[in-house]
């Protein structure tokens, strides 16, 4: 029973859909916010930027960011996190402070240099390819730009199904932005150890 319903949740996380999903993204908009903050004090936003949140979930990091005098992209392979986004945020979406797209890291629908920041929080799990994934993300970012992932440690997540999270430590993502084109791809830990930020820039 309790692995079906570890096996149940970890699928929601990975493509929340249905009521379900609605569930599950309001959970997360809950419990993620903290993480997500520090990902957005990282990302060093100036008014104007164009700041893609790949895999957005609950779009929790929209309104910071609007704050902050950022127009949002938000790419997320759930068609029902997007549908839901499209009506929540209608207004902003009208006002051009706000653009959705259902899309997959491997293919991200955006031209080259189409954005200055990117964050991506609990995503990189479900990310087979991470050579392919970061060389998309490191195509659409601007020169200058910014890239901000965070996770949770591995030792958190791996009470989830690990037939659904691959688990990867922040050196390894680390090396694999570098591999990618990215350059000063650092890692920081915040105390406790619980999660992990992984701060990078294109290489010139
Ligand atoms: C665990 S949720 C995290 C949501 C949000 N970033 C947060 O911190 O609350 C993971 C999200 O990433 C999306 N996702 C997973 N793999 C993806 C991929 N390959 N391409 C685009 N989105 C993806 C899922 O659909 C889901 O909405």
């Amino acid at each position: 029973m309790i692995s079906r319903l570890r096996a149940a949740l970890s699928r929601q996380l990975s493509h929340p859909s249905g009521a379900g999903g609605r569930i599950v993204a309001r959970l997360m908009n809950r419990g993620n916010r903290g993480l997500n903050d520090l990902a957005i004090a990282r990302l060093e936003v100036e008014r104007g930027s164009r700041v893609l949140d790949l895999g957005f979930g609950g779009g929790l990091t929209f309104a910071p960011l609007w704050e902050r005098g950022a127009t949002v992209v938000g790419i997320d392979r759930a068609e029902d996190m997007v549908g839901a986004a499209r009506t929540r945020f209608a207004d902003e979406v009208a006002a051009g402070r706000l653009e959705l797209h259902a899309g997959d890291v491997g293919r991200l629908p955006l031209a080259d240099g189409a954005v200055d920041r990117v964050l991506t929080v609990n995503t990189v799990y479900f990310w087979p390819d991470l050579a392919a994934a970061f060389g998309e993300v490191r195509r659409v970012l601007a020169p200058g730009g910014r890239l901000v992932v965070a996770i949770r440690d591995m030792k958190v997540m791996q009470q989830l199904d690990p037939a659904v999270f691959s688990l990867r430590g922040p050196e390894e993502l680390a090396a694999a932005l570098r591999d990618a084109g990215f350059a000063e791809a650092d890692v920081e830990t915040p105390p406790g150890g619980r999660t992990h930020l992984i701060v990078a820039r294109p290489a010139a």
